[in-house]
């Protein structure tokens, strides 16, 4: 296989000159500060998983990331987007996201509604932008929409802040928050390109998927306890300071690093099987190492 940086790297050329060309693109008669808010929001500092995601899934099943553009950078402006609404005080009030200023702080609570609520607008926009519309691509950008509303990510957030402070939480609370707030937006582009490709291998990628899903959440929240501001690019012991439930709430950091070595090996058996190339393989190993 191709070194795994040098892909990686590909991909992220190619998705960010695309997001160049659609962010040029917006429109001359828009005012300029809510533009000004949504490239602030996208641009830079995100290490692009999810669209990273979305061209490799693509290209193991045969398609191309080409075919996949517009759902990568749709996914990208969701997930953008929900960070910039993670961030106001009514939620978890932090000033820092990508090792900057987060947008609410930079430009104002209102404008960084507003932008977070332009991105999701503008990730449809850009869904149907695409050249061509098969059936799965209708299919694959509907899944996008449920998996990012209220049966989704918005859902999970919400009970993200519902089970703030509540010292009497379960395992199960811990894992409806996991699958929907996190797990639902890194199988979203897992499953749109599988979609597209006709379904192919749809379920054990959705299998894929969630343990991928729960695997990132549970290292966002060992980095929260243990990453530098420098690391993370974000202000770290938030969970802490706001009686967040996480793994580490419930199961202490040895015991989160040990749920984290179990979803890593269910997912790294799932995707040993299909792919071909080693790059998601290689992705599941970096994932469960990341210090950042
Ligand atoms: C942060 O997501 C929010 C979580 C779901 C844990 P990322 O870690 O993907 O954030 P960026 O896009 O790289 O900034
Ligand atoms: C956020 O989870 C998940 C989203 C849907 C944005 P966190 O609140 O843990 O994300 P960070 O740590 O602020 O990035
Ligand atoms: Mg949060
Ligand atoms: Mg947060
Ligand atoms: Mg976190």
């Amino acid at each position: 296989m191709q070194d795994f940086d040098a892909k990686y790297g590909e991909y992220l050329r190619y998705f960010e000159d695309n997001l160049e060309n659609k962010l040029n693109s917006l429109s001359k008669n828009a005012p300029e500060t809510i533009k000004r808010a949504m490239e602030y929001a996208v641009s830079g500092g995100g290490k692009r998983v999810r669209p990273v995601l979305c061209f490799a899934v693509s290209e193991m099943l045969g398609g191309n990331a080409s075919q996949v553009k517009e759902v990568a950078l749709a996914i990208e402006f969701i997930h953008s987007y929900s960070l910039v609404h993670d961030d106001l005080p009514a939620m978890d009030n932090d000033d820092y996201r990508r090792g900057k200023f987060s947008t609410h702080k930079q430009f104002g609570e209102a404008i960084g509604i507003l932008a977070g609520d332009a991105l999701l607008n503008f990730a449809f926009e850009t869904v149907f932008s695409a050249a061509e519309f098969s059936d799965g691509y209708i299919k694959a950008a509907r899944l996008i929409a449920e998996y990012a509303g209220y049966g989704g990510m918005i859902g999970g957030q919400v009970l993200d802040l519902e089970n703030e402070n509540n010292d009497n939480a379960t395992e199960k609370d811990l894992y409806d928050i996991y699958l929907n707030k996190t797990a639902k937006l890194i199988s979203a582009p897992i499953l749109a390109a599988s979609l597209i490709e006709g379904g192919k291998f749809y379920e054990e990628l959705k299998e894929f998927g969630y343990h991928l899903g729960v695997l990132f959440q549970i290292t966002d929240d060992i980095m929260d306890e243990c990453g530098t501001i420098e690391q993370i690019g974000k202000t770290p012991h938030k969970d802490d300071a706001e009686n967040k439930l996480t793994s580490i709430k419930i199961f202490g950091l040895n015991g989160a690093k040990k749920l984290a070595e179990k979803h890593y090996s269910s997912a790294k058996k799932i995707i040993e099987k299909i792919d071909g190339v080693g790059f998601l393989t290689e992705f599941t190993d970096k994932l469960y190492l990341r210090k950042s």
